[in-house]
């Protein structure tokens, strides 16, 4: 059995959910639900990124004091992604005593190996970001990401020492072409440590709310240091050996790209300190724009995912976020093209074939489903639509994905048109043509499953199948002639009700 881990960035909590983060938890929920179908042996971790000076001077905003923001905001979280039908694993929040023993043992191996050193830190530093810049990278002095001010730092820090890693780096990415994808991010982050490296601060004394650090507690750890860390306390490090080398090294990070010079410079180099190999997996994906600008708390351009499900449902929510943009690029957000999208693939599209499968097999199969034939026109195409469908998943290409699924729909639906049953006479012609709709409809609603699994399940339960699409295994699952007939099938209400534009 194969294993697959996969995390998503652990959000931080001076801010709500809203579709961007929902956006990378979504695609990871989908490929995970994917690989569960393909019998592996899943991991999927999801969290919040719970310290450092944004939560602090946002609680202090607030009038709250970090612990109690941190709780309320990580349960948010939590609430938004059970909402959203989110199968996370493991949900790590880095105020847990898990994660503070995870960070005491890293940043003491990474001391042991002589990679910390004291010093003392002065420069721009982004709040926002928390993160450091230098004077040349600030945009008219302000931060780069958001395009405000930045803070001038003075401080008695401890120090990495990232520069040693400079030549280790560039050699393990050489050794492993496919370690950062999409190639265009790759070579960014190769340039980027081609320029140089300079050592990174990791420590605080001006900022209470953190891991402290094991050997000197006037301190405490920089919020990205311990934070990038969650990804080993999850699968057990520094406190159950044999379970965290089960799962590291193979995992897949997924993130947005503003955050890949953390993951994909300093993460590996500190795992190289620690003596652990660095992630097999980063995948950059751009963002979600809304008017043309990324969704931030400070643009007060977010918009909440409770919201769109109201409008869409769960599944139409999932449904949009996957398929409408490619993973890599940045992609546009708008609530005219969701409606476009909704009507077009979920009301007319997979609505529409199942409600027409089950108005004919009503008025004339006597409501019981037939089996399909098994040189049925469609088996090829349900074939070629699992090729394709397996193929976008296994390269985390789900809008790809969901179109190859859906060429069977359209396609179903095609052969229900050109053959007309609902004006036939009941009878064996018929029976062949609906026993091949519902075949498709078993297939579909199997492929579907990881993107749209509530309407899955409905269309499986309607199809008088027992049990749920997301309990099949594929390939078998998918194989032309599973639909057995003889079952009831059920008409109920539209799947998809449409949307007016
Ligand atoms: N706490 C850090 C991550 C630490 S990981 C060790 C952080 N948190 S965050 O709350 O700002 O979340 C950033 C991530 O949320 C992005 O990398 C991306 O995965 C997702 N997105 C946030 N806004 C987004 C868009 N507008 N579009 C797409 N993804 C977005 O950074």
């Amino acid at each position: 059995m194969s294993r697959f881990y996969v995390t998503t960035p652990i959000y931080y909590v001076n801010d709500a959910p809203h579709i961007g983060t929902a956006y990378t938890t979504l695609i990871g929920d989908a490929v995970c639900r994917w690989h569960r179908l393909l019998g592996d042996d899943v991991f999927y971790l999801t969290g919040t990124d719970e310290h450092g000076l944004k939560v602090q001077q946002s609680a202090e905003a607030l009038g709250l004091d970090p612990r109690t923001m941190a709780d309320r905001t990580s349960e948010r979280f939590k609430q938004a992604w059970r909402q959203l039908d989110i199968a996370n694993d493991d949900f790590i929040r880095t105020t847990e005593p898990r994660h503070y023993r995870a960070v005491a043992k890293m940043l003491t191996a990474i001391r042991d190996h002589g990679d910390i050193e004291l010093g003392t830190y002065e420069g721009p530093y982004c709040i926002a970001c928390e993160a450091y810049y230098t004077e040349a990278e600030l945009i008219d002095g302000n931060c780069p990401i958001h395009l405000r001010p930045v803070e001038q730092l003075k401080e008695e820090n401890y120090f990495f020492l990232l520069s040693r890693y400079q030549q280790p780096l560039l050699d393990w990415y050489e050794a492993h072409p496919d370690a950062l994808q999409p190639e265009g991010k790759r070579r960014e982050v190769i340039s980027f440590i081609r320029q140089g490296l300079r050592d990174i601060s990791i420590s605080r004394t001006s900022l209470t709310w953190g891991v402290p650090i094991p050997w000197d507690e006037r301190h405490v750890t920089y919020v990205w240091f311990e934070a990038l860390m969650n990804y080993l306390t999850a699968i057990g490090y520094g406190d159950d050996h044999d379970r965290f080398v089960q799962w590291w090294p193979a995992v897949h990070h997924l993130m947005g790209k503003e955050i890949i010079r953390f993951h994909c410079v300093w993460w590996p180099a500190m795992l190289m300190s620690a003596g652990i190999e660095p992630p097999a997996h980063v995948l950059v994906h751009g963002w979600l724009l809304v008017g043309g600008e990324k969704m931030s708390k400070t643009r007060a351009n977010q918009i909440a995912p409770a919201d769109l499900v109201a409008d869409f449902g769960v599944d139409g929510l999932r449904y949009y976020m996957l398929r409408d943009n490619a993973f890599g690029p940045d992609g546009d957000f708008s609530y005219e093209g969701m409606v476009a999208r909704y009507n077009a693939d979920l009301a007319n599209n997979l609505g529409n074939l199942l409600s027409r499968v089950a108005t004919v097999v009503g008025s004339k199969c006597g409501g019981v489903g037939p089996a399909p034939q098994h040189d049925s026109p469609l088996a090829t195409v349900a074939a070629d639509a699992y090729d394709a469908t397996a193929a976008a998943w296994a390269r985390f290409a789900p809008n790809d994905a969901l179109d190859a699924t859906w060429r069977l729909i359209r396609e179903t639906n095609a052969y229900l048109e050109t053959n007309e049953p609902w004006k036939a006479e009941p009878g064996p012609g018929v029976d062949a043509v609906m026993g091949d709709a519902l075949e498709a409809l078993r297939i579909v609603a199997v492929l579907a499953s990881p993107a749209v699994p509530a309407a899955c399940s409905e269309v499986w339960r309607r199809i008088g199948l027992p049990g749920s699409p997301a309990d099949q295994r594929v390939p078998e699952a998918a194989t032309w002639g599973g639909y057995p007939g003889d079952l009831p099938v059920e008409k109920g209400a539209p799947l998809f009700p449409r949307k007016a534009g």
